[in-house]
């Protein structure tokens, strides 16, 4: 693939299988563990979806060294809010003909965070899209930093707005200075039913009383009743949009 900034080369897993696993791996890193699980557990689609969209996972390499990456996948959409999936396993299993390229993870690694190359990773994603004429790059966005507020709903958090006039959240105003637009908020993009124990090993606390948590990566509390043995874990995320030039 042509360079899409002078700083990085990027890859696809079409190009070169072997990077698979490390996006993979990457991803797995990047998000809380219990994301991953759900019922039946978004982990299954995951892995076979990776797989059957080699052309729309890609890796940036700066040098030798793979410094991020992106997880897409090719979606049919009329261009509605009502038509835009309501969580990740409709994403995940969408069928059809597509005509948008949805992303479903943005990746830094660890260490290369800070740097800006999280805007790398989206001029990639646009890339991509185009190749393939897609006229838009949609994404259910997950804040980075809605975890540090997660009592407040996500439509409150997104009137926060810098002294700047941009949008407070870091990598949701990443897409905003790229020119992308909100949707509209995706409110149960991950719903995570479990266990109690199920719970306390996800995120190494205790639950003894019904109620509400917040729970560490968490963007909304997780509310626990003893009586049913049951954690349920509801994560909006946020649709945004990015016209693609073709
Ligand atoms: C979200 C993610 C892709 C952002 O990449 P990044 O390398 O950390 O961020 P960048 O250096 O590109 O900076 C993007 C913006 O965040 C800001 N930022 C970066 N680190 C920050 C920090 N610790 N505190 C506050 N702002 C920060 C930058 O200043 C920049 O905003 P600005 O251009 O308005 O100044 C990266 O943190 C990541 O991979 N996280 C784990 C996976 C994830 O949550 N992905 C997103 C959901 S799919």
């Amino acid at each position: 693939m042509p360079n899409v900034s002078s700083r990085f080369t990027v890859h696809t897993a079409e190009e070169k299988p072997e990077l698979l696993s490390k996006i993979n791996e990457l991803t797995l890193k990047s998000f809380p563990a219990f994301l991953f699980q759900g019922d039946p557990p978004t982990r299954d689609y995951w892995d076979s979806m990776l797989e059957r969209h080699l052309p729309f996972q890609f890796a940036l390499f700066e040098g030798e060294e793979m410094v991020g990456g992106g997880v897409t996948v090719p979606l049919e959409w009329d261009g509605t809010l009502e038509d835009l999936p309501e969580n990740f396993e409709r994403i995940l299993h969408a069928r059809g003909t597509p005509n948008v390229l949805c992303a479903t993870a943005g990746l830094v690694v660890e260490k290369h965070q800070g740097r800006g190359i999280s805007r790398d990773v989206l001029l990639a994603m646009k890339h991509i899209a185009s190749q393939h004429d897609f006229s838009s790059l949609v994404v259910p966005v997950r804040p980075n930093h809605k975890q540090r507020y997660p009592l407040l709903p996500m439509e409150e958090y997104l009137k926060w707005r810098r002294d700047d006039g941009l949008l407070f959240d870091p990598w949701i105003r990443t897409h905003e200075r790229l020119e992308a637009t909100i949707l509209k908020v995706m409110s149960t993009a991950s719903i995570i039913p479990a266990t109690v124990k199920q719970w306390e090993e996800w995120t190494g606390m205790r639950f003894m009383s019904d109620g509400q948590y917040v729970i560490p990566g968490g963007l909304a509390p997780l509310e626990i009743s003893l009586s049913k043995d049951e954690g349920v874990y509801i994560e909006p995320n946020v649709w945004m949009e990015h016209k693609v030039d073709l």
